[in-house]
């Protein structure tokens, strides 16, 4: 952030990243509606950089990322990431080299991944009011299942053998416990769902429990259960109102949050936020999405998720009076039904853009351009 002598207004730097399939598509959509935002509530500025680090890059050099790439992003307040995934790169090629690539050495160790049922949205489970299903995950985003650790060996003879090995350390897992309980203590129901898995998991998944417990101490305010992860689903579909925050590993809040983006209506609303809490690095912010091949260059994907992403960005800025404003617009939007297909509507992902934009624009009236008039 960089106020300066001349313009009071705090002005971030955010590198824009978006990547492969509907990645561009959406990212695009929420940079206009950011830029519009920015311009239109003149309280800040955001500076955006895009980088085409993706699929088509790999195949063209060989690499998604050039070799100064994390100096590079380490000069920005905040990275906006679309999505990584190409039919013709393998998916353990293209989420090690670009997004694991980022997210891991910048520290992103907490994962957040906010669900609710948007105004003017349904749910599938019809009779679930606004309000009732209104939750937060947060997934531990630095080891557990995705620690990288394993190896192949005989490959291609019958006899191959391939391990994938979780890793689960005390230091990580004390690390976003209690950037969870800390989460849930600053939600009005002070309530955490713990999922695990040590009824088969005896080791790390024990260790993962025992942490847990010591962390609750702590926190005596926050209300506190254990869910196994399998059943976790089943309450989330049959009483999702009993649920508020929730913090699971690296593998199972990555299901889990699909299942609740599904839940609340469409995968193509949930946003994520890759975040060091330290703040000594950058955090990266995206769509929960992938890169929807099925859908890319049809012109209907749903950018509300990057509208979202783009709040929970702005919040994680010290802009959450404003996020707030954002994420209300886009709500309205969505109650009058200007939807795109996922989520039952006809709009196109450019009607939608323009529907917010001119949201922002009736609730937020003169444009800068006017203030600078009205100020002369
Ligand atoms: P996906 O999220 O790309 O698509 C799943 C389904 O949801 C598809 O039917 C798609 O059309 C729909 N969908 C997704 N986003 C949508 C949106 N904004 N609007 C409307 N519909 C939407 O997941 P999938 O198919 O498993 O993965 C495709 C590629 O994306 C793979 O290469 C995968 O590795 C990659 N991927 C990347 C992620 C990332 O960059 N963080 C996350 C998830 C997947
Ligand atoms: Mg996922």
């Amino acid at each position: 952030m960089s106020p300066s002598l001349a313009d009071p207004r705090p002005s971030y730097r955010i590198a824009s990243i978006p990547a492969d399939g509907i990645g561009p598509e959406v990212i695009d959509a929420g940079v206009t509606v950011l830029k519009k935002f920015a311009e239109t509530l003149n309280t800040f500025d955001l500076d955006f950089t895009n980088f085409d680090w993706s699929s088509d890059t790999y195949k063209a050099t060989g690499k998604y990322m050039p070799d100064d790439a994390l100096t590079t992003l380490k000069t920005f307040d905040a990275i906006l990431f679309g999505a990584v995934g190409a039919p013709d790169v393998p998916d353990h090629i293209s989420l090690w080299q670009l997004r694991l690539a980022i997210c891991q050495p910048l520290q992103q160790y907490a994962n957040v991944r906010p669900t609710k049922v948007f105004r003017g949205t349904q749910s599938p489970l019809r009779n679930c009011k606004n309000g009732e299903l209104d939750w937060v995950i947060i997934r531990e985003n630095s080891e557990g299942e995705y620690a990288g650790h394993g190896g192949r060996s005989h490959r291609g003879e019958p006899w191959e053998t391939a391990t994938e090995v979780s890793i689960f350390t005390r230091h990580a897992v004390e690390r976003i416990m209690r950037f969870a309980f800390e989460t849930a203590k600053n939600r009005p129901k002070k309530h955490i769902t713990v999922v695990t898995k040590s009824n088969a998991q005896r080791n790390g998944m024990v260790m993962w429990d025992e942490v847990a417990s010591d962390v609750a101490k702590d926190f005596p305010d926050v209300l506190v259960d254990k869910m196994l992860v399998d059943a976790m689903t089943t309450r989330m579909v049959l009483k999702p109102e009993t649920l508020d925050t929730i913090v699971a590993t690296n593998l199972h809040a990555d299901i889990l949050s699909d299942l609740a983006a599904a839940l609340a209506g469409s995968i193509g609303i949930a946003p994520t936020s890759n975040l060091d809490p330290t703040r000594k690095n950058p955090s990266m912010f995206e769509p929960i999405h992938g890169s929807a091949f099925d859908i890319t260059g049809m012109g209907i994907a749903n950018p509300v998720a990057t509208f979202w992403t783009a709040c929970e960005m702005l919040t994680w800025l010290g802009e959450k009076e404003a996020a707030d404003q954002l994420l209300d617009i886009v709500e309205a939007v969505c109650e009058k039904g200007i939807m795109t297909k996922d989520l039952g509507g006809t709009a196109t992902t450019a009607e939608v853009t323009n529907a917010v934009c001119e949201e922002i624009q009736n609730r937020l009236g003169k444009t800068k351009a006017e203030h600078l008039e009205g100020s002369n």
